[in-house]
């Protein structure tokens, strides 16, 4: 299917939606996307989706990991659209919580302490990716499953799992109305004490406003950003439709699903992950501005390299014009840039050593509740000559102030759909 695609006065040329969903995946698997690769500038596994958004996921799931481990010897998972298993990968590299007390323990779900873990997707080249990424373990099942179909009679039939997860807005595939009759599944197929946790896309994120005012269940996307943008030019870009969801909407579905099948479930937390770090970002694909900012926050992170200030301040006001009325979210990307630009400043002038500015920073009112971020990085700054390592800059500045970055997203609790993740975890109570 052919279709020129107008939101507000923002034309995308005529783009071609693909009817069937699979095809994209099946290319990014021949294309050795699933394998195993090194965290790096770019790529699926690039440095922002290992020490930001898989950071992030993994704190999330943590508490819930560490109460099940409390309580059993070894747990259970479903992996919804699992892809080739990343799940597995998230859910064993979670670090322990106190990392003073656990110095002999890197992670805390250990591949062992799960008794099975059962992974659908539709796409069979991710099947078979999966199968051969876990060949030998014979508790680790790849099974094909349409999900807009709802669970298949294999699960159905299986004994309830301890956790229900969905990494990585596979989710997002579904219609509201498929998600919606999943939940009631999934829910009525738990036990007290399941839990779920699962991501899917959020409605207002600033890589894509040119969504922001359009009421349609399903919109526009495309996961050209695992191409490099010179590959990206040259092919065509493949778009599929997808659900971007608001999280009052999100809620209501989940909380309907749970009272139709009579199962008492506590939201236990909805959040935004990578609100200005997300993919397209930097592609502009769906915003009439490309930035830097997915590279740039790469750039600070690895160790051989520095972030380049000039292009992580942010400015959002070519985005005012897509803001729907009446909306709430917009003062909490406002919020965040300035807080994320005032990072970016007092690295500016730390690079070049203006220590009257440093000062007046770090005294500054205007910095609310960050003068601890701002103390450290001075004194990291003046300490430069205790560290023995090659790139001070790079190795320790860069990826202490994306991490103050990340943390500053990770501190509102609310969610507003305002990032390319909108994370859920659900407790089924009774
Ligand atoms: C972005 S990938 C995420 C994969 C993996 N969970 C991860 O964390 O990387 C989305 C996955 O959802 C799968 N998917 C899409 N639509 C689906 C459906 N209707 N039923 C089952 N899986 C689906 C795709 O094949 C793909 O593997």
């Amino acid at each position: 299917m052919s279709l020129t695609f107008y939101t507000g006065d923002f034309v995308m040329s005529k783009i071609k939606i693909k009817q069937n969903r699979t095809e994209f995946y099946e290319t990014a698997v021949s294309m050795g996307f699933y394998g195993n690769e090194e965290a790096s500038l770019f790529g699926k596994k690039d440095n922002v989706r290992k020490f930001w958004e898989d950071m992030v996921l993994k704190t999330y799931c943590r508490p819930f990991i560490e109460d099940f481990l409390n309580q059993h010897s070894k747990i259970t998972i479903l992996d919804l659209g699992c892809g080739s298993g990343e799940g597995i990968e998230l859910l064993t590299h979670i670090p322990p919580s106190n990392p003073k007390e656990m110095v002999n323990k890197n992670f805390i779900l250990l591949p062992i302490k799960i008794r099975e873990y059962y992974g659908l997707d539709i796409s069979p080249s991710m099947i078979t990716q999966g199968r051969a990424n876990y060949r030998g373990k014979n508790n680790f099942k790849f099974e094909y499953a349409n999900l807009e179909e709802g669970l298949p009679p294999a699960i159905l039939n299986h004994e309830p799992f301890n956790i229900y997860f969905s990494s990585y807005s596979a989710l997002s595939h579904l219609t509201p109305d498929s998600l919606e009759s999943l939940f009631r599944q999934i829910f009525s197929h738990a036990q007290k004490d399941s839990v779920f946790i699962f991501d899917v896309h959020g409605k207002f994120s600033p890589e894509w406003p040119v969504h922001w005012k359009v009421e349609k269940e399903l919109l526009p996307y495309s996961m050209a950003y695992l191409y490099n943008k010179d590959i990206r030019e040259k092919n065509k870009i493949e778009w599929f439709n997808i659900c971007y969801w608001k999280p009052a909407d999100l809620k209501m579905r989940i909380e309907r699903a749970a009272k139709s099948v009579n199962r008492e479930i506590e939201i236990c937390y909805m959040h935004d992950r990578s609100i200005f770090v997300g993919r397209h970002m930097d592609t502009g694909l769906l915003s009439p501005l490309i930035t830097q900012l997915r590279y740039q926050v790469n750039r600070l992170i690895d160790h051989g390299y520095r972030g380049e200030p000039k292009h992580l301040k942010l400015n959002l006001e070519y985005l005012e014009k897509y803001v729907p009325e009446n909306s709430t979210f917009w003062n909490k990307l406002v919020t965040y840039k300035n807080s994320w630009n005032r990072v970016i400043y007092f690295l500016e002038a730390l690079l070049n050593h203006k220590d009257t500015k440093i000062s007046a920073f770090i005294e500054s009112e205007e910095i609310e509740h960050m003068e601890d971020d701002f103390k450290f990085l001075a004194w990291l700054f003046r300490n430069s000559d205790r560290f023995p390592v090659a790139d001070f800059w790079a190795s320790v500045i860069g990826p202490q102030v994306a991490m103050i970055l990340r943390n500053i997203e990770m501190s509102y609790s609310e969610a507003e759909g305002i990032g390319h993740g909108l994370m859920c975890g659900i407790k089924v109570m009774k």
